[in-house]
């Protein structure tokens, strides 16, 4: 029999309902376009199949999505990354049918988003574009359904690239990533903040005096090493970048490869979107007592295979904290949230405060898919320039910070030849 939710339990759906609403009130962006929604209701008769974090801020957009008449079901973009209070608040009190668990096994996963494909979708919200990738291989036949889909972050926006560079893209897609009022801001100071918390909530480690190894300085890896470095740590960051790591260089922080700074950090965290930047070789070197923690979309950054192999044993230390014993010299590396986006496994992900931002571009851009999907080509595109700076001019009113304006002789000037020296 197909199950109307799984969730952990509805019990914890007191302590969800509170949560939910302490995120919403530093959602002001969303809040605004929820309230819209209701009157409009742009979604009125759609389904809509997410594939998120189920955290307080996915639960409010999932309210605004509802207030916008549409018919949601959620499931978790990642096993480890559930809130699961949340979920039992979404279904218990908002009726809202969720399928995540937190710790849930990989056959769980993709049980669950398969009970989101199950109810035929026409819009899907992705992170990370497992939704999209079902679409296009084991759920094939659902995609003729599909008016379009939108994609929150950056490894999810290089899968659905790589479909369009095949021509194999089955439906138009909306990076949400790529606004700039998401990427310059929760990438950045959301990834930049929750990561240390994660790191933090999970250890207890004290980050004055410790050296940490970031590893990419993209969005994400700039902002953990420019708060890991507020906190008193020696930063170092790898990269396979030229551009980038001449940027961190000038940014003031040492750049070295993988294999030169394995020997000195006390915390590691990946943010590249790559596979196996952390392997058995790294290990080797780390100093006993290594903390690595990842915090790119994938569990693949980390190379927890290679370091099983050459390892005598595991146990959990703390929750949270897996301790690998070494068979070279009995050394201990500490691995967090199994190799898993740390900010969601061990902390809360991003605050609501910038979630507000990527949300309002997912809202924002689902609307936008309603109303322009007969337009579109099966392609990516990216959210429209309009909506992504009305976003900032919502977001600047709500802190009440006022900005200049153009004169008609500045406009003028800034759209001529003729002035020079
Ligand atoms: P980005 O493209 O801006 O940066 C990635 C950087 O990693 C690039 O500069 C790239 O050159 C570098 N890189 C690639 N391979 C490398 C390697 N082997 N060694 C060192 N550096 C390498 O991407 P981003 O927006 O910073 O996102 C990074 C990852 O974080 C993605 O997987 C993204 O989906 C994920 N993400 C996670 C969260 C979160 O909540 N934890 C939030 C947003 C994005
Ligand atoms: N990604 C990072 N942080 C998040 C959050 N708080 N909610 C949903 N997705 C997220």
């Amino acid at each position: 029999m197909t199950k109307k939710f799984d969730i952990k339990s509805t019990a914890l759906a007191g302590s969800g309902k509170k949560r939910i609403e302490w995120a919403g009130r530093t959602m002001p962006v969303l809040r605004d376009i929820a309230k819209r929604f209701n009157k409009t209701k742009p979604f009125k008769g759609i389904r809509m199949g997410a594939c998120l974090h189920v955290t307080t801020e996915t639960a409010n957009l999932m309210l605004a999505l509802k207030a916008g008449g549409a018919d949601v079901r959620l499931s978790a973009s990642n096993p480890l990354s559930t809130q699961d209070d949340v979920a039992a608040s979404l279904v218990k009190d908002y009726n809202i049918p969720i399928f995540a668990i937190k710790g849930e096994s990989n056959k769980l996963y993709y049980e669950h988003l398969n009970s989101v494909l199950d109810f035929k979708p026409q819009i899907v919200m992705d992170d990370g574009a497992d939704l999209a990738s079902a679409l296009h291989s084991s759920h094939k036949k659902l995609s003729g359904d599909i008016l379009g889909g939108t994609e929150e972050t950056t490894t999810g926006v290089i899968r659905l690239k790589s479909l369009e560079k095949n021509n194999l893209l089955l439906f138009p897609v909306i990076a949400v990533n790529d606004a700039l009022t998401k990427h310059l801001f929760d990438n950045r100071y959301g990834t930049g903040q929750s990561t240390i918390d994660g790191i933090i909530r999970a250890t207890n480690h004290l980050f004055a005096g410790s050296t940490v190894v970031v590893a990419g300085y993209g969005w994400c890896g700039r902002g953990v090493a420019m708060r890991a470095r507020g906190m008193g740590a020696r930063v170092i960051i790898t990269e396979i970048d030229e551009t980038k790591a001449l940027e961190a260089v000038m940014d003031g922080f040492n750049v070295m490869p993988m294999n030169k700074c394995a020997r000195e950090g006390d915390v590691f965290v990946t943010l590249t979107g790559n596979i196996n930047v952390i392997r058995p070789e790294h290990f080797l070197l780390m100093k006993d007592g290594a903390i690595v923690s990842n915090s790119g979309h994938f569990n693949v950054e980390i190379d927890l295979i290679g370091l099983r192999k050459i390892s005598i044993s595991t146990r959990e230390i703390r929750p949270f904290v897996e301790e690998y014993t070494l068979k070279k010299e009995n050394k201990k590396i500490l691995i967090l949230g199994e190799g898993r986006l740390v900010n969601l496994a061990a902390a809360e992900g991003h605050p609501a405060m910038v979630m507000d931002m990527s949300f309002a571009n997912q809202a924002l851009s689902a609307e936008y898919l309603i109303k322009d999907a007969k337009k579109l080509e099966n392609k990516v595109y990216p959210v429209p320039r309009e909506i992504d700076s009305s976003i900032a001019k919502l977001k600047l009113e709500s802190m009440k910070i006022k900005i200049d304006t153009l004169t008609p002789e500045q406009k003028k000037y800034l759209s001529s030849w003729e002035i020079g020296t």
